[in-house]
């Protein structure tokens, strides 16, 4: 492609070093929409005739049909796939193919690419987590009454329900399909047309390209276009946010479905063995989704720092921008699917997590919101009441609400016995029926908004 100005052809360890196409062939389809984008343009702008422009896109669509059935094939010397296309296009169809790269260079073409690839991808991390939304929001209307222990620094602190639980991880998906909505919004600009760096001498139409590629509008500086990588960032931010929300959920599925928690059971399709151990059910797929957030914010690491102290413009580190995209992409769909499909499919054993949640005085607040309420005893004195209620009942090995009237009395004797009502694991999430608290009340109205929002059956 620029033998004129050499005498001898790269050495194997520089096209060994330079070739990008054994991974940017990912971004064929984007190059060839590009492409022929461009070329209608052209003739549209009479820059290119039409009976040329009809060639080319002639071929680039024979191109399309022979990578769909066939692949890309790798030609290192080819160096990546723009060139790949190109040389191809050129054994097609012949001398017109030479007319395509008229009024563009490589850098505001793998800009275009690349972004076109990453807005698909924000797309497709949009549709996944609508989708673990809903899974989230069916199981949580399920659980809207069932009682589980709600934990601070792990230990249990005040029985929660579980639908509440599960729409925690609601909002997180709801956060996080806004961050890919935004970097979306922002990555919308088209950077075809800014040429190698500074704009070309052509007369092209810019926001005709950036609207048959369904971009919004051009990017404004041609310098900025061919240099900027924020939209790939904006990506693996949004995508590394999402990915530790998955992480978080992964290990509380582990945690509920171990022995000693025994709150869930894991769908075996979403399970492994032990090769060893014929009772053995391990949650891998909720293990990995945790150890992916570890390399989805690595990606994210690895871009940060290929782009930082870059000058202007383009510089060929900028090649090594797609790996981590691409990694993180499919990193985070199958993490996203995998999460969906525990949320669906597991088995919540809600006996069992009511039994927990009586265990460990979590009702203990509730004594002394009883004490405030009913006697007019100022919080911190019912805290302290409370405490000795609680270490009462420790000592005996029992719940709070089994010590007699005669024992709270003997602590304050303030004490009726219409604190008992306030005492039970069902009395205590009743009453937290503050805006966003965990009372079922609140926890359907929660459920029904999010089935309005996502569309579901009400
Ligand atoms: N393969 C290159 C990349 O991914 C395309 C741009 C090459 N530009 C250049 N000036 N050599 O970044």
């Amino acid at each position: 492609m620029w033998g004129g100005r050499f005498a001898e052809g790269p050495s194997a360890i520089m096209r060994e070093i330079n070739a990008s196409i054994p991974f940017d062939k990912a971004l064929w389809r984007q190059d060839i929409a590009g492409s022929k984008a461009h070329v209608a343009m052209l003739a549209a702008q009479k820059i290119v005739s039409i009976d040329d422009a009809d060639i080319i896109i002639d071929g680039l669509d024979r191109i399309a049909a022979e990578y769909e059935r066939d692949g890309v094939p790798e030609d290192w010397s080819l160096e990546d796939i723009h060139m790949t296309v190109e040389s191809r296009l050129a054994e097609l169809v012949g001398a017109a193919a030479g007319r395509l790269h008229t009024a563009r260079s490589r850098n505001d073409q793998v800009a275009t690419d690349f972004r076109l690839w990453v807005r698909d991808a924000m797309d497709q991390a949009d549709a996944g987590l609508a989708e673990l939304q809903r899974a989230l929001v069916t199981r949580a209307g399920e659980h809207a009454e069932s009682i589980m222990p709600g934990y601070t620094h792990l230990q249990t602190a005040q029985p929660v329900t579980l639908g509440h639980h599960l729409m925690a991880y609601y909002e997180m998906a709801r956060r996080d399909r806004s961050r890919f909505a935004d970097a979306r919004a922002r990555l919308n600009q088209c950077p075809l047309g800014s040429a190698a760096l500074a704009g070309t001498g052509f007369p092209i139409d810019r926001d005709a390209t950036a609207a048959a590629l369904g971009f919004d509008q051009p990017t404004a500086n041609s310098l900025d276009s061919v240099s900027d990588r924020d939209f790939a960032l904006d990506y693996l931010m949004a995508a590394a946010q999402c990915s530790l929300h998955l992480s978080r959920l992964a290990e509380e599925m582990i945690l509920w479905a171990s022995q000693p928690f025994g709150f869930i059971r894991l769908p075996d399709a979403l399970s492994t063995g032990s090769s060893i151990m014929p009772q053995k059910k391990n949650p891998d797929a909720a293990e990995l989704v945790r150890g992916h957030s570890g390399r989805i914010i690595g990606c994210l690491t690895s871009l940060m720092i290929t782009m930082k102290g870059l000058p202007l413009a383009y510089s060929k580190d900028m090649q090594d921008d797609k790996p981590p995209v691409f990694e993180a992409a499919s990193l985070l769909a199958l993490s996203i699917a995998a999460m969906t499909g525990m949320v669906a499919d597991s088995t919540f054993h809600t006996a069992r997590m009511r039994q927990a949640a009586e265990l460990g005085y979590a009702t203990a607040t509730d004594l002394a919101d009883w004490l405030v309420r009913q006697a007019d005893i100022p919080f911190r004195e019912a805290h302290h009441i409370t405490g000795a209620a609680v270490r009462l009942a420790e000592s005996r090995g029992i719940a709070l609400d089994a010590l007699s009237l005669a024992d709270l009395q003997a602590i304050d004797s303030r004490i009726d016995e219409r604190v008992f009502a306030a005492l039970s694991v069902e009395a205590s999430v009743a009453a937290r029926a503050s805006h966003g608290g965990t009372a079922p009340v609140r926890v359907r109205e929660q459920v029904a908004a999010a089935r309005i929002a996502l569309g579901m059956e009400t």
